[in-house]
């Protein structure tokens, strides 16, 4: 215990004086760098003028203000990463001209003043990631010329300005990677000559455009996954020598112009899974030449003929590929393997049209066909290959013929139907009025009947009037009539069906 007391006493004026001030109470310290870790200081420490490096990592800061450090002129790094650091004013970092690496990450800093870099000529790692920032200055990094490393991941930047890098010629690693980019302007990576990997992943990007990205020089990885977008384009003329690594994995990428990877000659290698393509192009899977490795699953390919160009590119690919390219259209090659499709359902055969093909994958289907059964069984396989064809198109001539004629007999059938019904219903109509109203079709009958016998004797009547002398009964006349007429409306008036009716509800 004696000697570690001893050992500690040694340390502590060795520290001091090397460093030539006091440590700082519960910090450690080193020759002349000073850590003051985990120890909730709310205040940066004094008396640390000679210190070439000061961590305060992980403590309880809150803000920085202007000219704190201004003390530190020897400082080459400084940590303050890991506090709730909410606010920088300007000017924070004054005579702090030999810092070539600031760790502010994982702090809460909203916004940083256009001037907060301003005195840092020398910065090369400066780390800004894990805090709030929703925006950048536009000349926040003016002046640094010096910048090699940029940590920006996880903060909540929305948009890059234009030319914001312009200054920053000696960057070769840039992390936006986790931001809300909605998109990109042509040049806001203006000036990165020697940026060689940039990171743009988890971000809100609706599209890739390689234009993007002009004249960087350097560039060697690209990562763009976990956007959103949709398609792949470029509409600069610009060839990319030293880009060797493209990740878009995650989006929704449904198209990619054909030229595209024409400007990305030394391609490597390339990550398109997890997105919506359906087929590559037989112009892009011809300048894939580079390529070493590539990763194409998850996405919803489309085995029809058109996967053809990319089954054919892929069974003579020697590089690293993923496994589970599975077909998602149409319905009966659904969860299969492209290249197992493409051999079960002959997708590529030369000699067969499309429709053909599609024929014969129902018909193949129809039978309960599928590729685990080719595997095990090929002279199954040689089988269908020979068998179907031929007379496929005629059946599907048929089938339409077939389907006319379904429709006829089927219009037959329903008419004769309705006819059958309607005669039914007629009949039963009858029939309960028959049973309904017995008294009432015999009163009919008596009413018919007895109409006929008034009629004959009106007849009979007129007939004698007329034989009668007309002179004598021509005053008469109307009055026998009149009560010819008076008989008859008194049978008119017994309206057979109303008594029917009466004796029906009764
Ligand atoms: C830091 O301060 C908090 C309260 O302010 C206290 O609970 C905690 O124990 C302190 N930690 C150290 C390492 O001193
Ligand atoms: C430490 O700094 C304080 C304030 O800056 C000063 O008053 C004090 O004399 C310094 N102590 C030493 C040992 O330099
Ligand atoms: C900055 O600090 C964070 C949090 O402690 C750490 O993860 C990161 O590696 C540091 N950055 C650099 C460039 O060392
Ligand atoms: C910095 O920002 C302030 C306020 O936003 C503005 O007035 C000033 O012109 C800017 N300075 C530079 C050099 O961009």
């Amino acid at each position: 215990r004696g000697l570690h007391l001893l050992c500690s006493l040694v340390i502590s004026l060795k520290s001091m004086s090397i460093l030539g001030d006091v440590c700082p109470r519960l910090c450690r310290c080193d020759a002349k760098l000073a850590y003051c870790d985990g120890l909730n200081l709310t205040e940066v420490p004094h008396n640390l003028s000679s210190a070439m490096g000061l961590s305060l990592r992980d403590n309880s800061l809150t803000e920085l203000r202007e000219r704190q450090f201004s003390s530190l002129t020897q400082l080459t790094w400084l940590y303050l990463d890991r506090n709730s650091i909410e606010s920088v004013e300007e000017n924070s970092f004054a005579r702090l001209r030999r810092v070539k690496e600031l760790n502010l990450s994982t702090n809460k800093i909203n916004s940083l003043p256009n001037s907060t870099f301003r005195d840092l000529p020398n910065l090369r790692i400066l780390d800004l990631s894990h805090n709030n920032i929703q925006a950048l200055e536009p000349n926040l990094f003016y002046g640094l010329r010096k910048l090699s490393d940029l940590h920006l991941r996880h903060n909540a930047i929305k948009y890059v300005p234009v030319r914001s890098f312009q200054d920053c010629r000696s960057m070769k690693f840039l992390d936006l990677g986790h931001n809300r980019l909605q998109s990109l302007a042509r040049n806001s990576f203006a000036g990165l000559v020697k940026l060689t990997e940039l990171h743009l992943e988890h971000n809100e990007l609706v599209k890739v455009n390689l234009a993007h990205f002009p004249r960087l020089l350097s560039l060697r990885s690209l990562y763009m996954d976990h956007n959103r977008a949709t398609i792949v384009v470029s509409t600069l003329d610009w060839t990319y020598q030293f880009l060797e690594r493209i990740d878009f994995s995650g989006n929704a990428i449904e198209y990619i112009e054909p030229h595209v990877f024409d400007s990305v000659p030394n391609l490597k290698s390339l990550k398109l899974d997890l997105n919506k393509l359906t087929y590559i192009d037989q112009r892009i899977l011809n300048s894939w030449a580079s390529l070493t490795s590539i990763t194409l699953s998850g996405n919803t390919w489309e085995c029809s003929r058109n996967v053809c160009a990319l089954a054919s590119w892929l069974s003579n690919f020697k590089g690293q590929c993923d496994d589970g390219l599975l077909c998602s259209s149409p319905d009966m090659t659904q969860g299969e393997d492209i290249l197992d499709a493409v051999y079960a359902f002959q997708l590529c055969e030369d000699s067969v049209d499309a429709t053909t093909q599609m024929y014969t994958m129902s018909r193949e289907r129809a039978r309960g066909y599928s590729h685990e059964e080719a595997t095990m069984n090929p002279h199954g396989l040689q089988h269908t290959e020979a068998g179907p064809m031929v007379t496929s198109s005629f059946t599907v001539t048929d089938a339409s013929n077939d389907l006319e004629s379904t429709m006829h007999i089927h219009k037959v059938v329903t008419g004769t139907m309705a006819l059958i019904f309607s005669f039914l219903i007629a009949v039963l109509m009858l029939y309960v009025c028959w049973k309904c109203f017995p008294a009432s079709v015999r009163r009919i009958r008596n009413c018919f009947a007895s109409q006929r016998r008034k009629q004959k004797q009106k007849q009979t009547m007129q007939q004698m009037a007329a034989m009668s002398a007309q002179e004598y009964y021509v005053d008469y006349k109307p009055n026998h009539i009149e009560g010819a007429l008076v008989i008859i409306n008194e049978y008119g008036s017994c309206t057979c069906q109303q008594q029917a009716s009466r004796e029906c509800e009764v």
